[in-house]
């Protein structure tokens, strides 16, 4: 997902329920800014249960599905665009491992380290894969082509 012109990468990353309502998005607002990202669009909304299952539909059938959805409409969350080069992993990387109980024991640093408190209540998302990057920006920000190669006029 890296733009032609810019060289730059978008990432779809989300602070969960827990996370907005625990207060922590301006902790994780100023790791986001401090490590170099842009945040390009932002939006807070509810889930409801249809849309938290399609956003997760590749865990479906995982034992955890309805603690997840549950967790996931429990109340607003906060999606942000975030943009930078290798956005991508390099979020990835900044949220830590999904469990956040060893989060705390091995990354200590990380995001989910921080605001997490378990692999379920886990604070933050964010997106794994260039792939899965430019779905989740489409789910959320339809306008966004999540940084596929357009042609712009200035380029012709
Ligand atoms: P997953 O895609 O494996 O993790 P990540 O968010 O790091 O990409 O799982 C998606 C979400 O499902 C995860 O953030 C929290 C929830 N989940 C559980 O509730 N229990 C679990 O054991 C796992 C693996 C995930
Ligand atoms: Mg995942």
């Amino acid at each position: 997902a890296s733009n032609a012109n810019t060289g730059k990468e978008k990432t779809l990353a989300m602070i969960k329920p827990d996370g907005l309502l625990g207060n922590y998005t301006d902790e994780v607002k100023n790791v986001i800014i401090n490590s170099g990202f842009i945040i390009f669009k932002e939006m807070i909304l509810q889930l409801d249960e249809d849309r938290a299952a399609s956003f997760y539909a590749e865990h479906s059938l995982k034992s955890f599905f309805p603690n997840l959805i549950k967790y996931m409409t429990s109340g607003p969350v906060l999606v942000m665009i975030l943009e930078k080069e290798n956005a991508v992993a390099d979020w990835r990387a900044l949220i830590g491992p999904t469990d956040s109980k060893k989060a705390k024991i091995t990354h200590p640093h990380s995001i989910r380290a921080l605001c997490g408190i378990d692999s379920g209540k886990n604070c933050v998302h964010g997106s794994d894969s260039p792939q899965s990057a430019q779905r989740e920006i489409s789910f959320f920000f339809q306008e966004e082509s999540a940084g596929q190669a357009v042609i712009q006029h200035d380029e012709l």
